[in-house]
């Protein structure tokens, strides 16, 4: 598959996935975390199905924050500034877990780089940094695969192919 190929069905996987857990959240209470704004498509997705910013949104209204190490979204995708956290996300993810607790009900992280080495460093901190962040019942939606105990693995929805993404819920 070329690499073209392969980010085509990286981002149908996202927009899958995040439809996906915006049916599935149901009342559960809490902020919505996006772990790597990037661009901001996927944090635009987000406001669309989780935050109750248009008619297709579902559940309650939701605060999101994004964290990122820099503001390279694009304009029309950018939070407010009380609403996005700039810094190493191992640094200000853990601060933010220390400040609020384990509050999140769904966590998104698209920090992955495709190489398995380095996929292999981000799931050694990011797994316990969900675990932190998530309220019990929450959602760790992820491009990196993790292993933790208190956080199980979900099925996919339909269409998604195994091992494209990962969704965790917090126990
Ligand atoms: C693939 S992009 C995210 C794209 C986003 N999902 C979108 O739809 O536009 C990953 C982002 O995560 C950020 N990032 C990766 N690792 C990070 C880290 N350890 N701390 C802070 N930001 C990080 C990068 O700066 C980059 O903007």
């Amino acid at each position: 598959m070329s690499r073209l190929d392969s980010f085509i069905r990286r981002m149908q996987a996202q927009r899958l996935v995040l439809d996906h857990a915006a049916a599935t959240l149901g009342a559960l209470p809490g902020p919505v975390l996006e772990l790597g704004l990037g661009n901001g498509r996927t944090y635009d997705h987000m406001r669309e199905v989780m935050a109750r910013t248009s008619p297709t949104s579902v559940g309650p209204a939701r605060r999101i924050v994004a964290f990122d190490r820099a503001n390279v979204a694009n304009p029309a995708s950018c939070p407010a500034p009380a609403d996005l956290i700039l810094g190493e996300i191992q640094d200000t993810g853990a601060a933010f877990a220390a400040g609020n607790g384990p509050v999140a009900a769904l966590a998104h992280a698209d920090l992955g780089n495709g190489i398995a080495a380095d996929d292999l460093v981000l799931a050694a901190w990011l797994a316990p940094l969900m675990h932190a962040l998530l309220r019990p019942g929450g959602l760790a939606l992820t491009s990196t695969e993790l292993h933790m105990s208190g956080l199980e693995p979900r099925p996919l929805p339909p269409d998604v192919p195994p091992g494209r993404y990962f969704i965790y819920v917090k126990r």
